[in-house]
């Protein structure tokens, strides 16, 4: 069984903020046989629900009942800290974490004990607080903790799309014009 892990087939994987990015990793995932998706957010999204027949949880239920629980949710300060020990000692300890959002709403201490202690399977994460992790940090000693230098958005033509979403940005804004992407603070 060396170098054996769980799949998707037949699973059940939770999504915490079913956003633009939660919902596309939903439909990349669908295909692999998920059985059931389930999401958590501040409110129902029922038509984005609807693409991938996810069904809406309180995260507790959600951590509980997901063989993936995956991390897509905006950084505030309600999802600051949100994955601590209570969040991972309700995971099943079969179950894997992943973090695609934002590194701090990780507890990473807590997630080292999770994973050392056999709380959970396995996690997999793009990103971690700071970026990039101190080369001795511990988690990445953990040979169940994959670890990327957040590079979700690394391919050339992502990156291309971004630079001009953000030059157009720039030059409307500077012009006065309405902007395609603006921050609203
Ligand atoms: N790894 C990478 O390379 C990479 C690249 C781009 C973005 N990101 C990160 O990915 C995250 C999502 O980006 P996005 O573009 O998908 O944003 P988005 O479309 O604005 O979606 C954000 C999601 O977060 C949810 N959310 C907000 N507060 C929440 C809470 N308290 N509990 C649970 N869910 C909550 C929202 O759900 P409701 O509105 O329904 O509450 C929404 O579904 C962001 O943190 C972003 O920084 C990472």
């Amino acid at each position: 069984m060396w170098m054996c892990g769980y799949g998707l087939s037949n699973s059940t994987v939770g999504i915490i903020g079913l956003g633009r990015i939660g919902l596309a990793i939903a439909q990349r995932l669908k295909p692999f046989g998920v059985k059931k998706f389930l999401y958590t957010g501040r409110q129902p999204r029922p038509e984005r629900a609807a693409v991938v027949n996810a069904e809406y949880v309180p995260c507790e239920k959600l951590t509980e009942d997901s063989d993936f629980v995956i991390v897509s949710c905006s950084l505030t300060p309600e999802t600051e800290g949100l994955c601590n020990k209570d969040f991972f000692q309700r995971m099943k300890k079969t179950s894997v974490f992943i973090n695609i959002s934002r590194g701090t709403a990780v507890n990473q201490e807590d997630l080292y004990q999770a994973l050392v202690s056999g709380q959970i399977a396995a996690a997999g994460l793009d990103v971690t607080a700071p970026e990039p992790l101190p080369k001795t940090h511990p988690l990445l000693s953990l040979k169940n903790c994959v670890i990327l230098p957040h590079i979700g958005s690394a391919t050339f033509s992502t990156r291309n799309t971004m630079s001009v979403l953000a030059v157009n940005n720039l030059l409307r804004g500077l012009a006065g014009q309405e902007m395609p992407s603006e921050l609203k603070l």
